[in-house]
């Protein structure tokens, strides 16, 4: 669903973005622009239209090694190591500064490369990125220690202090390239930890635009690199190369775990921020109206490609029909179409492949006795569409039920009278436990839910992402956080110092 209430489309800054596109593209290591160690090039395409974007540079074991030790320099050179915590503040307020001004060439950018309502990319992804910015370069002066009393015989005076972890490698997907290349980069950065970022394959244009704002705003050499490439070659040698202190990592539980694994090899510090099933559950006092637009927002927002969509929907029985006919016809309404015709609501998936794995998870259903109440079909055209679907009658032995689609399919069931332990056994009975969502005006039910249920985030009443609130999963949804103060934590290790006195 694209963001409603603006009154008028913005003016896309293509020119501006095919320019960019047609530029020659390299990597970013040590503070330069390389050509790739194989001189390999590959494509990136429009899912809209399948046309070529541009063709960028292939990282691969060669160019990886390039940029750690680039990483590492700046680990140990003093124009990084030694920068005042109010200087590393500025460089990132300034990168802020810079993704405002051109926040009209990164949404058009975006949307060329990933496919989202260009409205979408310029007033939620931009903005969302910029906040990320500024929060955390605040946090950059505030990352102090404590003073500790010791108990044992002697006087002492013992502290801690956060220093950075290190060299960070960090791989984010293509659902929100810009925004997740920004949540990881803003708080390694200003914990003061050298990055080398790697974008998904299928989008790595704003990552690429992004290095050329971070060389013109002046961070140090080596202290952000930047490697397009494929995840199972540039991937894998970053998360297996032991010059790296911290995998920092969004994208599927299959890689999340080979990730760990790889991991191994040198004790690799890992954030993992994985799939996701998450439950939306309206009780029968809820505001109706509300639960339903909001329902619906949370699975077909992105072509329902988040790892936090509401793909679970728990209603009970008194309006459930009521909010599956909301539902559904909000699915049907809905225009599906390139991320830059004005009256888009909702774009493509990100390729055929996902095109097709999300038809077969609706066919399946299907197959074993779903009903379908709404879409279910992929639309024509050279682009990857699938309409936005709702199913009901489905079983929590189905793959559409239990596994991640990420895709605009929706599971809808029912619940009686059973009490707010039942109701959290069926939510909770995933293998993931990313977010939780709950529709309801009574506030002791919301409490007692929300403690119930296995998730990192619980939101009542609808809400979005906040670079303040932690964000991360229980169970196979992951390992640790991001955001708030335990996302720019996750980049710095404590260190106890006892002086005797
Ligand atoms: P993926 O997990 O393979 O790709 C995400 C990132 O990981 C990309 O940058 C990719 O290059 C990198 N990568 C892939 N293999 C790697 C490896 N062996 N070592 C290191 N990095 C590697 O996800 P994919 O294949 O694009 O999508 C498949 C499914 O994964 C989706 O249908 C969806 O269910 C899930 N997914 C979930 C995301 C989330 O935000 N939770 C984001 C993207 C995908
Ligand atoms: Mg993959």
């Amino acid at each position: 669903m694209s963001t409603q209430t603006l009154e008028k489309p913005p003016v896309p800054a293509l020119d501006e973005a095919r320019a960019f596109a047609a530029r020659r593209h390299q990597l970013f290591i040590g503070g330069r622009w390389v050509e790739p160690q194989s001189g390999e090039r590959f494509a990136t395409h429009d899912p809209a239209t399948g046309a070529h974007v541009a063709d960028v540079a292939k990282a691969m074991e060669a160019d990886v090694d390039l940029a750690v030790h680039a990483a590492r320099a700046a680990m140990e050179d003093t124009a990084w190591a030694e920068m005042k915590p109010n200087a590393r503040a500025l460089l990132l307020n300034r990168l802020a500064d810079a993704l405002e001004r051109h926040a009209d060439e990164f949404a058009a950018l975006e949307t060329m490369d990933q496919g989202k309502p260009v409205r979408d990319a310029r007033f939620f992804d931009l903005p969302y990125a910029v906040d990320l910015l500024r929060y955390n370069a605040g946090w950059a002066t505030k990352l102090n220690g404590e003073s500790i009393s010791l108990s044992g015989p002697g006087t002492w005076h013992a502290f801690t202090v956060r220093e950075p972890i290190g060299v960070v490698a960090q791989i984010v997907p293509w659902n929100a390239p810009i925004a997740m290349a920004v949540a990881k980069i803003a708080p390694a950065l200003a914990a003061g930890c050298a990055v080398i970022l790697k974008p998904a394959e299928e989008t790595p244009m704003t990552a690429l635009r992004l290095a050329h704002l971070i060389e013109e705003v002046g961070f140090p050499a080596g202290a952000f690199n930047l490697l397009t490439g494929f995840g199972d070659s540039a991937g894998a040698a970053l998360t297996a190369h032991p010059g790296v202190d911290k995998v920092t990592f969004t994208g599927s539980t299959e890689v999340g775990r080979l990730i760990i694994n790889a991991a191994a090899g040198n004790f690799k510090r890992v954030t993992l921020e994985l799939g996701g099933k998450t439950p939306c559950i309206i009780l029968p006092d809820a505001d109706v109206g509300a639960a339903i637009q909001g329902a619906a927002r949370s699975i077909f927002s992105n072509a329902g490609q988040i790892c936090n969509a509401g793909s679970r929907l728990f209603v009970h029985r008194n309006i459930f029909e009521q909010v599956v006919e909301g539902v559904s016809a909000i699915a049907e309404g809905t225009k599906v179409g390139g991320g830059f015709d004005a009256d888009t609501q909702m774009g493509p998936v990100i390729s055929s492949t996902q095109r097709e794995r999300i038809l077969g998870y609706v066919k399946g259903g299907l197959e074993a006795g779903a009903t379908l109440r709404a879409g279910g079909r992929e639309i024509g055209g050279p682009g990857a569409f699938v309409a936005p679907t709702v199913l009901t009658d489905t079983d929590a032995q189905m793959a559409v039920r239990r596994e991640e689609i990420f895709g605009p399919v929706l599971c809808a069931m029912s619940f009686g009278d059973e009490d707010l332990e039942q109701i959290a056994r069926d939510a909770n009975a995933s293998d993931y436990g990313l977010g939780a969502v709950i529709w309801t005006n009574n506030l002791s039910a919301a409490h007692r839910l929300a403690r119930k249920l296995k998730a990192g985030t619980v939101r009542v009443n609808g809400g979005g992402l906040d670079p303040a609130l932690p964000f991360g999963g229980f169970k196979q949804s992951g390992w640790g956080r991001e955001n708030g103060r335990e996302g720019i934590d996750a980049y710095t290790e404590v260190k106890s110092i006892a002086m005797a006195i």
